[in-house]
């Protein structure tokens, strides 16, 4: 199976700094160890609030540390300005609502096609890869290809939310989804809510290229270390990934 890749969500360690101001801890020291821990790439979310990653942060990542960003943000033209001229590898287009916690729930692209479309073409046109944050929802995912994205990230939140009754059905649709994805032409991405206990059977499906993790790398970051952290999640999709595990998988009730 390709390589699955690791791009490090590190807003929280944003969030730590903002707490007090000032510049510590670093988003950049954090980014140079993602590399060093296994990961691939930087994933950064600059919010319309600035509540954590601020508009430095995301030129001081492209500018001085050589892995790829992936810069997430909602799709307004404030946000494909600055993409447009900050370069990041990739952007993730999330839905943003100020009052929320974190990014509940994926885009409805079928009812916002007009405005992202001339947005994503922007984008694409500046050479810049468009993933959609969506559902694992089939007809979101035809709607992703039709509006011009190459690729799509599932939000992952239902299926880590679900309690064990369910979790297998919410795997299902996730798989199902990315099987269409994938045969339509898409990149897949997945991520929110994964941790090193549940990223086995979304590791495990074939056609999930990247995973963007965040959270539950900065949390265990304060026990071990932040390249100790990035280096068990990348153990344990490596674990997920290795044939073995995934011809087991496949034998599973
Ligand atoms: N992917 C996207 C698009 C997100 O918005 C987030 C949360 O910022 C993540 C991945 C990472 O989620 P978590 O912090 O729960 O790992």
């Amino acid at each position: 199976m390709s390589h699955l890749r690791l791009g490090v969500n590190i807003d929280h360690v944003a969030t730590v700094r903002n707490a007090r101001g000032g510049r510590d801890p670093d988003t950049v020291r954090a980014a140079h160890l993602i590399a060093k821990g296994g990961g691939d790439s930087i994933t950064a979310h600059l919010r319309e609030d600035r509540r954590h990653i601020t508009d430095d942060d995301i030129r001081r990542l492209k500018a001085e540390v050589p892995l790829p960003l992936n810069m997430e943000m909602a799709a307004t033209d404030e946000m494909v300005a600055i993409a447009l001229q900050v370069r990041p590898h990739a952007v993730c287009i999330v839905p943003e609502r100020r009052a929320e916690l974190t990014t509940e729930g994926g885009l409805d692209v079928v009812s916002a096609r007009a405005a992202l479309g001339p947005r994503i073409a922007r984008l694409n046109d500046a050479g810049i890869q468009v993933a959609l944050f969506i559902d694992p929802d089939p007809v979101q995912v035809e709607a992703t290809k039709q509006v011009g994205a190459p690729a799509l990230e599932f939000h992952t939140g239902e299926y880590c939310n679900a309690p064990d009754l369910t979790r297998a059905k919410e795997l299902q649709r996730l798989e199902d989804a990315a099987a269409r994805a994938a045969a339509i032409g898409l990149e897949v991405h997945a991520g929110h809510g994964l941790t090193v206990g549940n990223v086995g059977p979304v590791a495990r499906i074939a056609s999930v290229v990247e995973l963007n993790i965040g959270h539950a790398i900065v949390a265990e970051a304060l026990f071990v270390g932040f390249e100790a952290a990035i280096r068990q999640m990348r153990a344990a999709m490596d674990r997920a990934r290795a044939p073995s595990a995934v011809t087991a998988g496949r034998h599973r009730a």
